[in-house]
C-alpha cells in the first residue's frame, strides 16, 4: 500500500478550508492510504489537507485500530479545559502547550456512511479537536504568541522547499 507524502508548514494547502465529502466512495481509497501513512509514521491523527487533499476527512488511531471520519461538526464543548502538549506531523519537532475543552461532542460521517454522534474525553478529545482544526485551516502554530509564530514561519520557509 502506498504511503502519502505529508505536507509540512508553510505549504499553502494547510491553510485552506477543506471541502465537504459528498459520498464515502469518493474518499475510500484516500482513507486507506491515510490510515497506512499514519501507521507508518506512528502518529495518532492525520487530516486530509496534510496529505495534499482539501477534503473534510481525518483518520485517528485508537489502540491498534484506525478510524476515519468525515464532515465533522463539534456540537458541544465542556467549559472545563485542559492543557496538553501537542505535536503535529506538519510541524516536525514542534511541541506546543494547548488549552482546549476537556470534553467534546461531535457529529461526523463514518466510513460506513453513517452520521454518528461521538463523545470524546482526554486524549481523544484533543486529537479530534486538533484534526478538525486542520480541516478549517487552523494550525498548531496559531496557538503560539505572534513573535514565536513569525520566527517559525520564516525558519520553515527558508529550510524547506515551498511546494504547492
Ligand atoms: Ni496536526
Amino acid at each position: 500500500m502506498e504511503k502519502l507524502e505529508i505536507k509540512t508548514y508553510p505549504n499553502r494547502i494547510l491553510r485552506k478550508k477543506a471541502e465537504k465529502v459528498n459520498n464515502v466512495e469518493e474518499v475510500e481509497e484516500l482513507i486507506d492510504k491515510m490510515k497506512n501513512t499514519l501507521e507508518e509514521v506512528n502518529g495518532i491523527g492525520l487530516a486530509a489537507p496534510q496529505v495534499g487533499v482539501s477534503k473534510q476527512v481525518f483518520v485517528v488511531k485508537d489502540g491498534h485500530h484506525y478510524y476515519a471520519f468525515m464532515n465533522p461538526e463539534i456540537v458541544e464543548k465542556s467549559e472545563e479545559t485542559t492543557k496538553t502538549q501537542e505535536g503535529c506531523l506538519s510541524f516536525p519537532g514542534l511541541w506546543v502547550d494547548v488549552d482546549r475543552p476537556k470534553k467534546v461532542k461531535l457529529k461526523a460521517l463514518t466510513e460506513d456512511g453513517e452520521r454518528m454522534l461521538l463523545e470524546a474525553d482526554g486524549v481523544g478529545a484533543v486529537v479530534f479537536q486538533h484534526e478538525i482544526d486542520h480541516l478549517f485551516g487552523n494550525l498548531l502554530i496559531d496557538k503560539l504568541p505572534f513573535s514565536k509564530k513569525i520566527k517559525i514561519y520564516f525558519k520553515n520557509l527558508f529550510n524547506e522547499k515551498r511546494a504547492d
